[in-house]
């Protein structure tokens, strides 16, 4: 079968290739699928570059973290209660999944709604678990201020659904005009183009002077700095990505005042670390969001498999609608 590989860390372009590899064979406890689509997140791009949590191993590092498709072969010992089948369609989360094939644990799927394609099952896990996950931690109530920086990425599309059904007021930032109202009609209360406006002065007004309940910081640099500015008293920021690729600076004086808690969030560790129980909460929670169809999965534009360095590429392209997808089967 076809997989995309890499050698060395760098970019897709110049490190990325197609290797023809075994097709895995399941284990007892595990299936194998045939993977239909793929989304580049922001984690695949760092990750190739090597300056992502985990460390690609050579020779031949896979690539891709997430994926959907049909079960092709099931292994030994799956029980009925599981309630796998031959050609059911599947999202998954697994290094790897930029190839014609996969094998997960049998236990860590998640069937795909039939209102869903496979390129909109495919970003099933990564962002959505992210999302409710970090909703859960920072327990903001009715009414509170929640301020999210790079508001038009996949992720926080998702976060602006999920609070305007709880009453949460979000903020967010883009930097393109045209991003504005598209995210102010899925429910954010303001958006700032940080282009045109300060966002502390904004947040300031728009929050009467006591600042944001809780943060979601993607960005840093000027943004980062920005955003951590606008914490209100005993507020969380969770910092969850880099997105401008610098580190933001803290204000002594706010952060002695108005005592912020600012930590950082990582979905691997979170699943590493999390119960079953709580793990189990948060994908019938996803998977009940996902079949009910009241969250936005845009997507920009897909790509064959064997173009996976160009459609990387393309990914860190700013201004992007919506996900850019690779098409493993074809
Ligand atoms: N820690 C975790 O466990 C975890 C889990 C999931 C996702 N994440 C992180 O969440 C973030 C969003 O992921 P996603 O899949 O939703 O991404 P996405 O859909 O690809 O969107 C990326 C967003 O980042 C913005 N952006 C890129 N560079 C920027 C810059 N220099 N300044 C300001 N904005 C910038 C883009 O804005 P433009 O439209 O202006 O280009 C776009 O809105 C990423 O940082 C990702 O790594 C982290």
């Amino acid at each position: 079968m076809k997989q995309i590989v890499f050698n060395k860390p760098g970019n897709a372009a110049d490190v990325l290739s197609v290797k023809d590899v075994p097709l895995p064979e399941p284990k007892a406890g595990e299936v194998r699928i045939k993977v239909k689509a793929s989304p580049v997140n922001p984690s695949d791009v760092v990750f190739i570059q090597g300056v992502y949590g985990i460390q690609p191993e050579f020779p031949d590092s896979p690539a891709g973290f997430e994926g959907a498709g049909e079960i092709d072969v099931i292994g030994t010992g799956i029980g009925p209660d599981l309630k796998i089948a031959q050609g059911q369609r599947v999202a998954f989360a697994t290094l790897g999944a930029w190839s014609e094939y996969v094998v997960v644990p049998a236990t860590s799927l998640l069937p795909i709604p039939d209102n869903l394609s496979f390129e909109e099952g495919a970003q099933f896990f990564v962002n959505p678990f992210t999302a409710v996950t970090m909703l859960e931690e920072v327990n903001l109530q009715k009414s509170d201020w929640l301020l999210l920086t790079a508001a038009f990425s996949a992720l926080n599309k998702m976060v602006i659904q999920l609070a305007q059904k709880e009453g949460i007021r979000v903020i967010g930032t883009v930097r393109h005009a045209e991003q504005v109202q598209p995210l102010l009609d899925l429910g954010a209360e303001a958006v700032v183009n940080t282009k045109e406006d300060s966002l502390a002065e904004r947040v300031k007004s728009l929050t009467e002077g006591k600042g944001v309940q809780a943060c979601f910081e993607s960005v840093g640099g000027d943004i980062g700095t920005q955003a951590i500015a606008s914490l209100g008293k005993n507020a969380t920021m969770l910092i969850y990505g880099l997105m401008s690729g610098e580190d933001a600076k803290i204000s002594y004086g706010p952060a002695i005042f108005r005592t912020p808690i600012i930590k950082g969030f990582w979905l691997s560790r979170w699943m590493k670390e999390a119960s079953i129980v709580d793990k189990a909460k948060v994908a019938k929670q996803v998977y009940s969001m996902m079949k009910q169809g009241n969250v936005t999965l845009d997507i920009e534009k897909t790509f064959p498999l064997a173009q996976a360095a160009e459609a990387v590429t393309y990914s860190t392209q700013p201004g992007r609608s919506g996900k850019v997808i690779i098409k493993c089967d074809s």
